[in-house]
């Protein structure tokens, strides 16, 4: 480990240390799992993978595609959905504020399910390429009306699938030294 590395594995320690009180290293749970359909973020419009992801089983990368450099999932932009709905349910509420973002060319202002803090280093096409499934982290999707955060984002959970796969658990592998 260079020294700068190891820098930044004591401060984020001693910052642990001061937050957390004591406990052991790597135990930590954060706000990062919301267990029911209640916490669920309310969205601006009422889409169900259930009725998309599930009865009509569109694939999840029809709408979530991971653009280079491979980090983030998108969201299909409004257009996209319009593909279908110019006519599907067209006279629909909510499918006339769609058109409305379509229209417009605004994004639609979805609301986060799942956020990691800034100082955590996350890469979706690195999992993906590793063979992790979308259900593993996210749960079954294509079950649900509405999103929520059912599976935890926590330091605990990453690093207990790492540890269950001989993955990396090294503290500088998931965080760099804020600048
Ligand atoms: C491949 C076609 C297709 C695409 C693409 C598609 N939808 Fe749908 N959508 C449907 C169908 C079919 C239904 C179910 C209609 C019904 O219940 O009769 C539906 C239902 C809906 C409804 C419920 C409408 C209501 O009032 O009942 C919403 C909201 C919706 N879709 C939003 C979206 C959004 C947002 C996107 C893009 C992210 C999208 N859809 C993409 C086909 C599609
Ligand atoms: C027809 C388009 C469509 C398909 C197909 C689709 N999604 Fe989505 N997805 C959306 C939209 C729109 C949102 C934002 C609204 C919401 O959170 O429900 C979303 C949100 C999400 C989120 C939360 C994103 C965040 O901000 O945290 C996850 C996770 C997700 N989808 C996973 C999946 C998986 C896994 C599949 C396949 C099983 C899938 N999606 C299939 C349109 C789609
Ligand atoms: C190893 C765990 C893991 C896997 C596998 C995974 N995700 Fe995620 N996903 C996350 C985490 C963690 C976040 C929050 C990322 C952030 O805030 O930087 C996230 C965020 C998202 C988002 C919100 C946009 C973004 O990138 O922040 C969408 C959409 C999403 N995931 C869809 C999917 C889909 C679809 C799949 C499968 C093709 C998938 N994810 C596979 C852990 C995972
Ligand atoms: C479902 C299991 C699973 C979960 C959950 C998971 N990971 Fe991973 N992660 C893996 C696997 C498998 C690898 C690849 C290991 C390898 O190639 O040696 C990996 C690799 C990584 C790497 C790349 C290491 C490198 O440089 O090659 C980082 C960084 C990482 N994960 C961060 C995270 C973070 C942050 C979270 C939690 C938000 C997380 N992971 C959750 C399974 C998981
Ligand atoms: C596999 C990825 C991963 C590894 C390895 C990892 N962390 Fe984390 N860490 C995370 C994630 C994800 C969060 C954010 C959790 C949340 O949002 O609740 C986090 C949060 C933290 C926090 C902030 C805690 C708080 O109270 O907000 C500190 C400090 C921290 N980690 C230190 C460390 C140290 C020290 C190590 C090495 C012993 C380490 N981490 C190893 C993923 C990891």
């Amino acid at each position: 480990m260079s020294r700068l590395l190891k820098l930044a594995a004591c401060l984020l320690a001693a910052v642990r240390v001061s937050s957390a009180g004591s406990g052991p290293a790597i135990a930590q749970d954060g706000s990062g799992s919301a267990s029911s359909v209640a916490d669920a973020p309310k969205q601006p419009i009422a889409f169900s993978h259930k009725v998309h992801a599930g009865r009509m089983k569109l694939s999840c990368r029809m709408c979530h595609a991971n653009p280079d450099p491979g980090e983030s999932m998108t969201i299909a932009a409004a257009a996209v959905c319009m593909n279908c709905h110019s006519t599907i349910k067209a006279d629909s509420e909510e499918i006339k504020r769609l058109a409305g973002y379509a229209k417009s060319g605004k994004d639609v202002p979805w609301v986060p399910v799942y956020e990691l803090p800034s100082f955590v280093r996350f890469s979706h096409r690195l999992h993906l390429e590793k063979n992790n499934t979308c259900q593993e982290c996210h749960g079954p999707v294509a079950e649900r009306d509405v999103l929520f955060r059912e599976v935890p984002t926590t330091m605990t959970s990453c690093v207990n699938c790492h540890q269950a796969k001989k993955a990396v658990t090294d503290c500088s592998s998931c965080h760099e030294l804020p600048n």
